[in-house]
């Protein structure tokens, strides 16, 4: 069992009061918090290393070994065995665009990319400019009334022209996850590519590129309690193949062909922090790769995170003016993320938000960039409400937003 308090100590902003109240951070799927041991690397690198790579003296070799020990990191953390396929950038969408301005160089006339209808916009609108680009059709695989992708039709519009399925392994608006094994097994039985946007994921349970068969993807550390880095896995034969748009003087290697200018290292070492972060979950005494660290600290996590999402959902079914949008039925919560969107018949979700930001509790409301999402359901312009459930969350600040949501009538 993971020791929360213990947890919660290392985590500064959790700390944090509002007009007198424990601040609750519901806002994880935007951003979570870092604990202390992120913020001591990024400074530590800052104060005392802060140097450009492939230098003649010790700053530039220790960022070089930085960099060295952050791709072993990322491998660990997606479940990938060369350090070299880990890309770090700006952000998820940033390098999305960068992969997408690639691939477009090598589609046709007449090719297709599939999208669907259940992404957030950073694994949509890439590849829409990437295909007006190249002339290439896009289409959407469409959700069920659950929320879940609708595999039948994802069948149909494969065909041997499908070039890319461009999948989220979970929604950041309903917290549907997405079979990806399943998913990926199908494209590539038509010759496609699958890029996987783990943004979402990421936090809560474990990736793992190897046993999902994608070929490409994104995740971004300041979401899985690390700084504003994002982070790329591709397999190299495509990594090392494709026309990246690079400077001329920089290394056509992998991956410095994709990292473009001079990159966060500050951020990149707090990256390493934060997924020993959560390798030291683990909790426990025996010595494990960070691989199996990572693998057991995720079953802590969903142990955690579980009758959480159990509470809330329950809490929100009683109440009888809010519509949870997503997976509601409680024997097949396995399926979906503790990331829980509503709607209520007597309030906007930006009035909610407002009021319960007034109280200190911290949610989302609109669209979050899954503009697919909202505009799929319906509800355009004003989206819904969302609640970001993380490890460090706990079963009183679960109470305090149902009690705070009950006061609303
Ligand atoms: C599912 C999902 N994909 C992509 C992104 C974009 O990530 P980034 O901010 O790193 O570009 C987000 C950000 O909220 C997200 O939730």
């Amino acid at each position: 069992m993971l020791n929360i308090e213990a947890i919660r100590a290392q985590f500064p902003a959790l700390h944090r009061q509002v007009a007198g109240q424990p601040a609750v951070f519901f806002d994880g799927p935007a951003g979570s918090q870092v604990p202390q041991s992120v913020a001591d690397a990024v400074s530590h690198y800052l104060l005392h290393v802060n140097a450009n790579t492939h230098g003649s003296f010790v700053t530039a070799h220790e960022s070089d070994a930085m960099l060295a020990e952050a791709s072993q990191a990322g491998a660990d953390l997606v479940g990938a065995t060369d350090p070299d396929e880990i890309t770090f950038g700006a952000n998820m969408t940033t390098l999305t665009f960068a992969l997408s301005r690639a691939m477009a160089q090598t589609w046709s006339k007449g090719d297709q990319i599939l999208c669907t209808r259940s992404e957030h916009d950073a694994n949509v609108s890439p590849w829409l400019l990437a295909a007006r680009d190249a002339e290439v059709e896009v289409q959407f695989v469409p959700m069920r009334d659950d929320t879940t992708l609708d595999l039948d039709a994802l069948d149909e519009l494969l065909s041997d022209r499908t070039r890319l399925v461009a999948v989220g392994a979970a929604s950041n608006a309903t917290g549907t996850r997405h079979p990806i094994a399943t998913i990926t097994a199908k494209a590539h039985a038509h010759g496609a590519q699958v890029f996987v946007d783990a943004v979402h994921f990421a936090p809560h349970a474990l990736m793992d590129v190897t046993a999902w068969g994608c070929d490409f993807l994104a995740c971004s550390a300041y979401k899985f309690f690390g700084p504003h880095v994002g982070l790329l896995w591709g397999r190299r034969e495509f990594m090392e193949a494709l026309p990246a748009y690079r400077v001329r003087p920089a290394s056509n290697e992998i991956p410095d062909r994709w990292m473009t200018g001079t990159q966060n290292h500050e951020g990149i070492a707090g990256t390493i922090a934060a997924i020993d972060y959560l390798a030291s979950l683990a909790n426990t005494d025996e010595s494990l790769s960070r691989r199996q660290a990572l693998a057991l600290a995720f079953e802590e996590i969903k142990q955690h995170e579980t009758p959480l999402l159990q509470r809330l959902m329950t809490g929100l079914a009683e109440l009888e003016k809010i519509t949870v949008w997503g997976i509601r039925d409680p024997a097949r919560l396995a399926e979906r993320l503790p990331t829980v969107s509503f709607t209520h018949a007597d309030h906007t979700p930006l009035a909610i938000a407002q009021k319960l930001g007034e109280r200190g509790i911290f949610v989302w409301d609109g669209n979050y960039y899954a503009l697919e999402v909202t505009q799929s359901l319906g509800l355009e312009p004003d989206g819904m409400v969302r609640v970001g459930l993380l490890h460090y969350n706990t079963e009183r600040e679960v109470e305090h937003l149902l009690g705070a949501l009950r006061a609303l009538g």
